[in-house]
């Protein structure tokens, strides 16, 4: 037996993410999501970063009260940012709200804000950490807020993958593109690798960006938005293979491999791959003049069924600017859902999907956090600081440049 010392010292991780187990823990099928106190949130069996005891028994109103003397108090030296899918009782003390991609230039925008606190995800704090300047610190509430999807590309398997694709096809031919829903080691690897990040919104001009410098392309972590974009830009369905981290060669042979213009990552979105085609069928039965909107992360099946797709920012604008009266059919997280139904009284705004399910990693963010951190910087300390070594941040830094170009 040969020993691959390239692979031999990388750690593998599990073969699915703990995140992507506990997915379903908030899922309800009442509609309304309003935040309890964190004493009796934490019951939920999933795992929480431990806080202070006193934060647990705060009720809305004394939370409320803490936010807004820490707000106060701290002024212009911090920046909250809401990334859409927060719940309501958080996004109201953001500062700024939108899609992962426009909340990073919001934080590369404020040089002023001494901290930047994210509302989002942990892969969203890491972009938001490369793309500010160094005096700048970042803050993740929860630490434990992270993405089931980017979880699912770990460095050590898309190393050894990037190892194998390499000697099956030789260096130079492959692209490597990831969706911005991914650490910043995946996005380091990119930059270091001649490839990209993305948006929902850049993938098609990413992809066309990588087929002017390479034969194919690499696609990182979420297989259905590189599905849906290939389609986009013309690719067929049968040039494009999922390579799935936990088989040899991603469960294929080299010939198949070599002739494959796009290499999807086995990875996917818990949130976005609960919208089917069938829910879209059963609302237009009930509304015939519904129009239905959906994530590009959602399965291809759904994507094709819908009337369009888009981002977050992208969904959020289409209904908001929608003629009065229209009905809207939404495939994406029930948070920003029932914000927009409640933004938009003049129109029928709905969840394809009857069950409530939010995304477990962003729900995390419980007022309670955001007012342990802020009072942390009211007493001097940095808490649940996001930091990336330079290596890492260099090579990612120079991946998201490009996106920035391609946009
Ligand atoms: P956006 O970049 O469209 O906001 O998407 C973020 C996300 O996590 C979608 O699942
Ligand atoms: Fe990750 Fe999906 Fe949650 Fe977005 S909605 S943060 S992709 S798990």
């Amino acid at each position: 037996m040969t020993i691959d010392f390239k692979k031999a010292g990388r750690v593998k991780e599990p073969a699915l993410p703990i995140t992507e187990i506990e997915h379903s823990a908030f899922c309800k099928s009442e509609d309304e999501l309003p935040a309890k106190p964190l004493l009796d949130e934490i019951k939920v069996n999933i795992r929480w970063q431990k806080i202070p005891v006193k934060y647990l028994h705060l009720t809305a109103e004394e939370l409320d009260q803490r936010l807004h003397h820490a707000r106060e108090k701290l002024g212009k030296r911090v920046i909250i940012l809401g990334h859409h899918y927060q719940r309501e009782e958080v996004i109201k003390y953001a500062d700024f709200q939108g899609d992962s991609y426009l909340l990073s230039q919001q934080a590369a925008s404020q040089p002023e804000a001494e901290y930047i606190i994210f509302c989002g995800v942990h892969f969203m704090a890491e972009t938001a950490r490369i793309l500010c300047s160094p005096h700048q610190r970042v803050i993740l509430p929860n630490i434990t807020a992270g993405c089931s999807m980017a979880d699912m590309a770990p460095t050590g398997d898309v190393l050894d993958a990037w190892d194998d694709l390499e000697e099956v096809l030789g260096g130079g031919s492959i692209v490597p593109i990831t969706y911005m829903n991914s650490t910043a080691e995946i996005k380091a690897l990119c930059g270091r690798n001649g490839g990209i990040v993305c948006t929902s919104s850049s993938a098609p001009s990413a992809f066309e960006w990588a087929f002017e410098r390479g034969e194919r392309v690499l696609f990182l972590p979420d297989q259905h938005l590189g599905r849906n974009t290939g389609l986009k830009i013309g690719i067929d369905l049968d040039d494009m293979i999922v390579w799935s981290p936990f088989k040899r060669l991603g469960g294929h042979t080299p010939e198949r491999i070599k002739s494959a213009k796009v290499i999807l990552w086995q990875g996917h979105c818990s949130v976005h791959t609960r919208f089917t085609a069938r829910q879209i069928e059963a609302a237009r039965q009930r509304y015939p003049d519904i129009k239905v909107i959906v994530h590009p992360e959602c399965t291809m099946e759904t994507v094709q069924a819908a009337d369009m797709d888009g981002s977050t920012e992208v969904i959020r604008k289409t209904i908001n600017e929608a003629a009065p009266g229209s009905q809207w059919a939404v495939g994406t997280e029930i948070s920003l859902v029932n914000r927009l139904a409640k933004n938009n009284p003049d129109k029928v705004v709905f969840c394809l999907d009857p069950i409530v399910c939010p995304c477990s990693t962003m729900y995390r963010i419980h007022p309670a956090y955001l007012s342990w951190v802020l009072d942390g910087l009211l007493a001097g300390e940095v808490v649940n600081e996001i930091k990336v070594d330079g290596e890492t941040m260099k090579y990612a830094h120079t991946a998201l440049e490009r996106m920035l170009q391609v946009k």
